[in-house]
C-alpha cells in the first residue's frame, strides 16, 4: 500500500538538471554507503545510545500523558510553554500544523471551541527572552486557566530558568500553592536542577528518556505533553510514527523515503557542492515544521569534527521558505544565483478545506481564468510550476509529498525526517547527536550575567 508520506528525487538527476545533478555512479556509490549507514545506525540504537526511534513503541507513557491531559483541558484556556530549541519547536511545529497558523488563532483568552466542538486550548510557546513578547503574554493570559509547561532536558538552561522564575512568580501570585497543581515540568529522569525544584515544589513531572536529545524529542512528553493539552490526538500521532518506522529501517533506498532522502541531500552536497537547502514547504500549516526541520539538520549535521576526531566542518545550511509566499521574494535567487542550493519542496495533496473563486470582474483577462477554479488549483499550479522552472534552469530540487496535514501523517513525516538525519550522520561520518558547538556562547553569556564558575569566560566582554 502506498504510504501517505513519499519522497520523490527525480529532479535531483543529471538527466533532469545537467551537470548539476546526481550521476548514476553518485546513485550507486550512496546505495552502497546508505545499506552501511543503516547497519550502523541500527548497531547505535540496539545498544541504546540513541533513543529517539523507539519512542512510538512506549505505549505507557501515550497513555499515561492523554489521561493527565485529559484531566487537565477542561479547566484551561492556554498552554502556555517554557522552553528553547528542540524543548520548544516540536510543539510548536505540531501545533502549527493541526491547529492552524497566525491569523486562525484566536487572540489570547477567547474561546477554547474548536469548530468540531472539541476543547482546544491554545498554546503559547515563550522561547525568547526578548521580555516584550513575554510580558505581553502575561499581561493577557489568564493564570486562573493557564497550564504551564516548564520543558528543559538538561534542566538548567538560561533562558528557560529566566523566564520561568518570571512566569512561577506571576502564577503563584495569582493562584498560590494551586499553581503546584498547574506547572507541569519535563526533564531529565535522573540529573538538573529542574528535577530538584519539580520535586521540592511537587509539580506533575514528565520525564526526557536520558538518551533522547532534545532535537529528537518531539514524540517523547517533550511535544507530546503540549500536544495532548491542546488537544491533539496523539495516539494517531504516534501510529504515523511507529508506522514510518516499519520502512525507516529498510536497508534498500527504493524501500525506504527517509534513506533516500539522505542519500540525496548528501550526495549532492558532497559531488555538486550544494551547501544550502532550501526548504520550501508549500502549506502554511508546514510552516512551523520547516523551523523544527531547521533545528533538526543545522544543529546535527553542522560539525567541525567527523567521529574519528578529523576536521571536516560539514552540514548543509537550511533555509525555511514558504510557498507561494516567497515565491514573490526569494526565487530570483534560487533560479538564477549561485549553482550552491538544493531545494526541497514540501507538498500537501488534498487541502484542509478550499474556496471557489468567484465568478466575477469576468471583463478583465486578469481575472476571467481565474473565474470558477478552486484555489488550491491555483496553490499547486504555482508549486508546479516553480518546480518545473528550477529544473529547467538546473536548480536540483526534490519533494516530500504528504497526501494531507493531519495527526497521522505529521508523526509519520517528523520521524521519517528524524532518521533522514540520523542517516545522514552515518554518510558523513560525524555524530548528529551532539552539538559542542553552542557550548562556548553558553560559557560566554553565563560569565557575562555572573555565573559562579564563569568569570573567566566574561574577561574583554561588556554587559
Ligand atoms: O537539540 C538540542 O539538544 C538543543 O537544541 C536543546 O533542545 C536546547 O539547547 C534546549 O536544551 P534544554 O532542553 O536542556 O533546555
Amino acid at each position: 500500500m502506498a504510504l501517505p508520506v513519499s519522497f520523490n528525487y527525480d529532479n535531483t538527476l543529471e538527466k533532469a538538471v545537467g551537470k548539476e545533478g546526481l550521476r548514476a555512479e553518485d546513485l550507486r556509490s550512496g546505495e552502497e554507503a546508505a545499506e552501511r549507514a543503516v547497519q550502523a545506525f541500527a548497531q547505535r540504537v540496539e545498544s541504546g545510545e540513541i533513543g529517539f526511534p523507539v519512542l512510538p513503541e512506549d505505549k505507557q507513557t501515550v497513555r499515561a500523558i492523554a489521561e493527565f491531559a485529559d484531566s487537565m483541558r477542561k479547566s484551561v484556556d492556554d498552554v502556555l510553554l517554557v522552553g528553547i530549541g528542540g524543548s520548544a519547536l516540536g510543539a510548536y511545529a505540531v501545533d502549527m500544523a493541526l491547529r492552524g497558523p497566525h491569523p486562525i488563532q484566536n487572540a489570547y483568552g477567547a474561546s477554547k471551541v474548536a469548530r468540531d466542538g472539541a476543547t482546544r486550548p491554545r498554546l503559547v510557546v515563550l522561547d525568547n527572552v526578548d521580555p516584550g513578547p513575554i510580558a505581553e503574554a502575561l499581561e493577557r493570559l489568564n493564570p486562573k486557566r493557564t497550564a504551564v509547561c516548564v520543558i528543559a532536558k538538561s534542566g538548567s538552561t538560561a533562558e528557560t530558568l529566566a523566564t520561568f522564575l518570571i512566569v512561577r512568580e506571576w502564577i503563584y501570585k495569582a493562584i498560590g500553592k494551586k499553581a503546584r497543581g498547574r506547572i507541569i515540568a519535563i526533564t531529565d529522569p535522573k540529573k538538573g536542577d529542574l528535577l530538584q525544584i519539580a520535586k521540592e515544589e511537587q509539580y506533575p513531572l514528565f520525564f526526557v528518556p536520558e538518551n533522547v536529545g532534545g532535537r529528537f524529542s518531539v514524540f517523547s512528553p517533550v511535544g507530546l505533553l503540549p500536544a495532548a493539552l491542546t488537544g491533539v490526538d496523539i495516539q494517531k500521532l504516534m501510529r504515523g510514527a511507529a508506522d514510518a518506522n516499519k520502512v525507516c529501517w529498510k536497508p534498500k533506498m527504493k524501500d525506504n523515503p527517509a534513506l533516500a532522502s539522505a542519500v540525496i541531500h548528501h550526495a549532492l552536497d558532497r559531488w555538486q557542492e550544494k551547501k544550502i537547502e532550501v526548504v520550501f514547504a508549500y502549506s502554511s500549516y508546514l510552516w512551523g515544521s520547516a523551523f523544527w526541520y531547521r533545528q533538526l539538520w543545522a544543529e546535527s549535521l553542522g560539525k567541525a569534527q567527523n567521529r574519528k576526531g578529523k576536521a571536516v566542518n560539514v552540514g548543509q545550511t537550511p533555509v525555511a521558505a514558504l510557498g507561494v509566499t516567497d515565491q514573490h521574494s526569494q526565487v530570483q535567487l534560487y533560479m538564477e544565483g549561485p549553482h550552491d542550493k538544493m531545494i526541497t519542496f514540501w507538498d500537501v495533496e488534498k487541502p484542509r478545506v478550499d474556496l471557489r473563486i468567484p465568478k466575477d470582474l469576468g471583463k478583465y483577462e486578469s481575472a476571467k481564468y481565474l473565474n470558477g477554479k478552486n484555489l488550491s488549483a491555483l496553490f499547486r499550479a504555482e508549486r508546479i510550476a516553480t518546480e518545473a522552472a528550477l529544473t529547467r534552469a538546473n536548480r536540483p530540487n526534490c519533494r516530500w509529498t504528504l497526501t494531507r496535514v493531519d495527526e497521522y501523517t505529521v508523526g509519520m513525516f517528523f520521524q521519517m525526517l528524524e532518521f533522514q538525519t540520523a542517516f545522514a550522520g552515518e554518510l558523513y561520518g560525524i555524530n548528529a547527536f551532539d552539538q559542542p558547538g553552542v557550548e562556548l556562547g553558553k560559557k560566554l553569556t553565563y560569565g557575562l550575567m555572573g555565573r559562579k564558575g564563569y568569570e573567566e569566560f566574561a574577561k574583554g566582554l561588556k554587559l
